[in-house]
């Protein structure tokens, strides 16, 4: 498995764990961290042995944000022609199998924002999501008034970005940006539990399950529903749809084969 500076790496049966590790920074996300974390999500969506990913930092933060001692200084052209948290950030987007944000601590500004790329997000109790970037002089950059007022709803939205408040993990399970929240001690394994059973799925099911999920965002309900009913068919030229409805009529577990 690559060696990485800032970020962890490992596999857990079928699921791949990528953990950001840069403590001293609460786990800023700076250019090095987002080129590591774009090269083991890719490696693991091209690795066979694994089926769904979960990405998580540390008990005290998931991310803290954009670094900002390395953007302070930046100019309007720099950032403007290098399309400053572009491709690189939304690599998590185009990752075909599950991705799970596993968030304990801050998940601020970038750091809320990279959870909310990802396809779920599951939260410790210590977590805190915010978007603070109206205290820097800034707004959002990598898509935070885009997806948090889709997940929260306009009025929270409007509160968190325009007052740069922390909201804790009860309130955000409470406006729908988490799925759940455990103790902070058993985060890990719930994510990782709850990946294992994503990946003991058929591959194909999986990840065109979480296309039409995603594209509920982007499509209008009539085109979306196309687009799921493409997708559904397709799966009728897969072995594993033949396997699971086999295996059912016949009273076994199915063996999927990623075919
Ligand atoms: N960038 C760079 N360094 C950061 C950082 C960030 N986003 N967040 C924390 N750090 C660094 C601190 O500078 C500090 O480093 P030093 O020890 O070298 O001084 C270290 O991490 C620990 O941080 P604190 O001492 O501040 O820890 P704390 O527990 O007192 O406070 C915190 C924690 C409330 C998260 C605070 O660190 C903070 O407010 N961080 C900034 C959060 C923020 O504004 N995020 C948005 C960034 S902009 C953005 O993300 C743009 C975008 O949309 C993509």
């Amino acid at each position: 498995m690559a060696e990485y500076g800032m970020i962890k790496v490992e596999t857990r049966g079928k699921v791949g764990l990528v953990t950001l590790d840069r403590p001293a920074a609460l786990n800023a996300l700076c250019d090095q961290l987002m080129t590591e974390l774009g090269q083991a999500l890719k490696g693991f969506d091209a690795d066979p042995a694994v089926g769904a990913i979960v990405l998580t930092g540390s008990e005290k933060a998931f991310a803290a944000g954009a670094d900002i001692k390395e953007m302070k200084d930046r100019s309007f052209p720099a950032v403007h022609f290098e399309d400053f948290i572009g491709n690189k950030w939304e690599t998590v987007l185009t990752i075909k199998k599950p991705v799970i944000a596993a968030v304990a601590g801050f998940a601020l500004g970038g750091g809320c924002e990279l959870a909310m790329m990802c396809d779920l997000i599951i939260a410790g109790e210590n977590a805190k999501f915010g978007q603070p970037e109206i205290k820097l002089g800034i707004i959002p950059g990598a898509g935070g008034t885009q997806r948090l007022i889709r997940a929260v709803g306009k009025s929270k939205a409007m509160d968190l970005i325009l007052t740069g408040r922390m909201m804790d993990a009860a309130e955000a399970e409470r406006a729908n940006l988490v799925t759940r929240v455990v103790p902070v001690e058993s985060l890990l394994e719930e994510a990782v539990k709850m990946a294992g059973v994503m990946a003991s799925y058929s591959l194909p099911s999986v990840a065109m399950a979480k296309e039409a999920v995603n594209a509920a965002y982007e499509m209008t309900l009539r085109e979306g529903v196309r687009f799921e009913r493409r997708l559904f068919h397709s799966l009728f030229a897969t072995e594993d749809q033949k396997e699971g409805m086999s295996a059912f009529a016949e009273k076994r577990k199915p063996d999927f084969r990623n075919a």
